[in-house]
């Protein structure tokens, strides 16, 4: 995406619907396709990736690994195939690694880089370039990595590898799994022990998927949260890696189908990880017909099918330790609280205050917009059910999120919704508005209506 975004902007309407109907698929899981590119850039020997999310925010890592010398490609059958170069075996690329909209990618890939002696220029786009990267070069220094940041410690940078890296015990300051996942990561390259300690859960994928490739890493339970300890500079072995639909993906077409009316739907092969799954627990606490089927064990996830019908929703209060497990559903929940009867309390929201855009601020907006009544705070989001009049042109702040979402809300708003830009939807869901179609929405170009 160009920095220059307004020039060219998709808006796109979505009207009142009814009888959504399907059993349909969403793309593979975001933070596991990342990892399994980046694990398998610095494995030995060739990792296949079936099922990877070919989104914008995954195919900037697989242009960033190859451009480390870890070539990242699709066959003709849609598998992909990273040539692994070993722990150390990354090299400084010829050009600016660019990484897009994509914190996870960006993050990730600086823990990865951080203790070999490579440089590399990491940019990306205008969201990207105003979110925060202290959280990760902070830690990063600590192993000998050095940085040439933009002010405020922003993209454009430029990382120099350690070269004799140190291994580093680190608290986490912030519930951030790309923080706890950019620290592990240096530690590959790293001798000794590095421990990460985590007050509070974050998405487990990097501790997990890291075991399946061979990395020595344990996790134990103490008083003061999860220590994940890593023994570094031992190789990974190349892997077979299937992954499963993303369950951030699947809360658009969950919520659809809760609040538009007469629905009956499917959703496959839905990752069910513990740390993932916080949106599901709050729709069901809030009365919605959501059944899982299917369960079942795949690559080392839990996966099952959602099954989701229409529902009178509730409003609840959502408690600050359930945020980290649903953190990037709070626009969508925020759109399902708004056709809930009562009122819907959220709490523990700081973070979203530095996602692809300031997500609080982005969602209340919407809301207002729409005929929406809120309240907020630092941290915390009301939002007074009854339905939404709709009616309103929603600001997308260059964040996907925020645009499927009132998208979502206007299936089954009074007066149809608009956002203002559509096409950062690319980054994580780029069917997104013909799989909705599919089952029954009305989404479409304004001059198409
Ligand atoms: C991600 C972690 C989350 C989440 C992001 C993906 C990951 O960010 O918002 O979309 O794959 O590790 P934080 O860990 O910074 O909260």
């Amino acid at each position: 995406m160009t920095q220059s975004h307004s020039a060219a902007q998709t808006p796109l309407v979505s009207r009142k619907a009814s009888g959504l109907r399907g059993r349909i698929r969403v793309p593979g899981d975001k933070s596991m396709s990342h990892r399994a590119l980046m694990f398998g850039a610095i494995a030995i020997g060739e990792t296949t990736i079936t099922g990877l999310l070919e989104a914008e925010d995954v195919i900037n890592t697989a242009k960033a690994m190859t451009a480390l010398g870890a070539p990242a490609y699709r066959d003709d059958q849609g598998t992909w195939h990273v040539q692994g170069v070993g722990v150390a075996g990354l090299r400084s690329p010829a050009e600016p690694l660019d990484f897009g909209n994509s914190g996870t990618g960006v993050r990730l890939a600086m823990g990865l880089m951080a203790t070999t002696p490579l440089t590399a220029r990491c940019i990306g786009d205008a969201s990207l370039s105003k979110r925060p990267m202290g959280r990760v070069t902070v830690p990063l220094a600590q192993f000998g990595t050095t940085f040439e940041a933009s002010e405020g410690n922003r993209l454009p940078l430029t990382l120099h590898g350690a070269k004799n890296p140190v291994p580093v015990t680190y608290t986490l300051p912030v519930a951030s799994a790309q923080v706890k996942s950019a620290v592990l990561l240096a530690g590959l390259n790293t001798p000794g022990i590095t421990t990460v300690i985590e007050p509070t859960p974050t998405r487990d994928h990097t501790e997990r998927m890291l075991k399946g490739f061979g990395a020595r890493i344990t996790v134990e339970q103490k008083a003061d949260g999860r220590h994940i300890r890593l023994e570094g500079q031992h190789e990974l072995t190349a892997q077979a890696i299937d992954v499963p639909g993303d369950p951030s993906s699947a809360a658009f077409p969950m919520v659809a189908a809760l609040i538009t009316p007469d629905s009956d739907i499917v959703i496959e092969n839905i990752m069910l990880n513990p740390t993932r799954t916080g949106l599901i627990d709050t729709l069901i606490e809030m009365g919605g017909d959501i059944a899982i089927e299917n369960r079942r064990l795949a690559g080392g996830e839990e996966v099952g099918d959602l099954h989701v019908k229409s529902s009178r929703l509730h409003g609840i209060r959502v408690p600050a330790e359930r945020a980290p497990s649903m953190i990037d559903e709070y626009p969508v929940l925020s759109v399902a609280a708004s056709f809930a009867d009562g009122t819907t309390r959220m709490e523990g929201l700081e973070e979203l205050r530095v996602k692809e855009s300031d997500r609080l601020a982005a969602v209340e907006a919407g809301l207002q917009a729409n005929g929406v009544p809120t309240q907020s705070g630092r941290d915390w989001l009301e939002v007074q059910g009854g339905g939404a009049p709709g009616g309103g042109r929603v600001v997308t702040h260059m964040d996907h999120r925020i645009a499927m979402s009132f998208l979502v809300m206007g299936l089954a708003s009074r007066i149809y919704t608009t956002v203002d830009d559509s096409r950062f939807i690319a980054t994580s869901f780029p069917d997104f508005t013909g799989l909705l179609n599919g089952m029954g929405a009305r989404i479409a170009a304004p001059e198409a209506r």
